[in-house]
Formats: structure tokens, sequence, C-alpha cells
């Protein structure tokens, strides 16, 4: 089982959700002989540029033209970083809540290896397919007051809402929250909400929920059909 571990807080030692993290490793260390897990730290990661020639490219493969060598030595760097991401069984995603949505780090992470033709593609009829399968996530998210369901900051949680649609748009459907929450209201809440989340992982891993991933050979991409070639685009 090969998890990948994506680190979207700057706190390290200090972190609240990287200690909930921890525990569900732990706990998988132990039921999993052949867990390997890889650490992929966002805020210490040097991650491609979305911009300049990276953007080019990604509008040329959107409209199924092929890059040129020029375009394509930048866009080593992204697909080195999608490759990353595909050789892995499972995901954990250690993410707190910053200004109601996901800190920058992940956001940038995100935009730099969701790209056409290799986590997603448009079929036929235009509408949008991931490419993932059978892998599942675990996000494990905190935050400093508590966004539960019937409590009046609810609505303002983007963090769930936002992951959920992003990974399933990619393909992965088995997402599963650990959100620790009210964080810093004060010290006793802080305690009882990191005592519950790290119950609620170690339950996480006892009910055999991480057992049934599919596991990858190799990665091969760009997955699928090619995008529509650029005629299709200039009607419009
Ligand atoms: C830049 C920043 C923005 C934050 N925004 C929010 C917020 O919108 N809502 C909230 O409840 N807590 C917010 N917090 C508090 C954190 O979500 C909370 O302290 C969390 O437990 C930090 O997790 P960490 O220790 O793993 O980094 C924010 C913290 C920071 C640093």
């Amino acid at each position: 089982m090969r998890l990948l571990h994506i680190v979207a807080t700057p706190r390290g030692h200090e972190s609240n959700t990287i200690r909930i993290s921890n525990a569900l490793i732990e706990e998988l260390h132990l039921k999993y002989d052949d867990l390997t897990v890889k650490v992929l730290d966002l805020f210490k990661a040097d991650l491609p540029a979305v911009a300049g020639e990276n953007i080019e490219s990604k509008y040329k493969l959107m409209t199924g033209q092929e890059l040129d060598n020029h375009h394509k030595s930048s866009w080593d760097a992204i697909e080195a970083n999608i490759k990353r991401f595909l050789d892995a069984d499972i995901y954990l995603i250690t993410v707190p809540m910053w200004n109601f949505g996901i800190p920058y780090a992940l956001k940038y992470y995100i935009d730099a290896i969701v790209q056409p033709g290799y986590l997603f593609r448009y079929n036929e009829l235009g509408i949008p397919e991931g490419l993932i399968e059978g892998k599942k996530m675990v996000v494990v998210t905190s935050r400093g007051g508590d966004y539960s369901p019937n409590t009046p900051l609810h609505a303002l949680d983007f963090v769930e809402p936002y992951l959920r649609a992003i990974f399933n748009f990619v393909g992965i459907r088995d997402i599963h929250f650990i959100n620790a929450q009210p964080m810093d209201i004060s010290p006793a809440a802080r305690r009882a909400a990191m005592l519950k989340a790290i119950d609620e992982a170690r339950a996480l891993v006892a009910d055999n929920h991480l057992n049934g991933y599919e596991p990858i050979e190799s990665v091969e991409f760009p997955k699928g059909v090619k995008p529509a070639p650029l005629e299709a685009y200039s009607q419009d």
C-alpha cells in the first residue's frame, strides 16, 4: 500500500492537523505490513509555475495540440508532479482551514496537477470525466472555529465541499473527511477536538475503510482519448 501524504500546513511539529494525521499513519503501519509513506510538504516543495509556458501548454493540450520541444521541457516539471501524485494507492491530505478555504499552497498544487489528458478529459459529448480510478483519499482538516453541520458557521466551510468537488472531478470518489474543530476557542475545546479526531482516525483504520484500493502497476500518461482538436473551438 503506497500512501502519499500531502501536507498543506507550514507549522511542522506545531501543527494541530499533523498530529491527527500522524495517529492515522501509526495505525496504518500497525495494520498494513506493506505500507510505504511518501510525504509531500507543499510549503517546502518547489512547484512548477502555472503561468508562462506552462499555461500556454495547458491550453494547447486542452485544444488537442502537440507540445513543441521548447514547451515540453518546461512541462516536464508538471508531468513529474502528476506522476508523483498518481504513483500512490491512497492519499492523506493534512490541511488546516485558512480564511474559510484551503491554504494557497494546496490550491497551487491542485492547479499544477489537475491537467487535461492526465487527470481528466472531456468526452465526446463535452462532459468532463475523471481519469483516476480505484483510489482512496482521507482528508484531515482542522479549524479554529466549529463548522460542523447544524452550526451557524457550517455554510462558510469551503474546505470540504471544494476538496470533494475537485477530487471527485478527477475520479477519486472514495473520500473520507476527519474535521477537527474547534481548535482555537479554548485549550479544553482543542484537546477534546483533537482526541475526538484521533479516535475517528483510529476507527477509520480499524473498520477496514482503507482496504480494497486498487494497486497500480505503473503510471502511464497521457491517459484516455485526446481532447477535441482546435477546429472544434473555432466556431465560437
Ligand atoms: C492564515 C490563517 C487563516 C485562518 N483562517 C481560519 C478560518 O477562516 N476559520 C477558522 O476557523 N480558523 C482559521 N484559522 C485557524 C486554523 O484553521 C487552526 O488554528 C488550525 O487548527 C491550524 O492548523 P495547523 O496547526 O495544522 O496549521 C486560520 C489560521 C491561519 C494561520
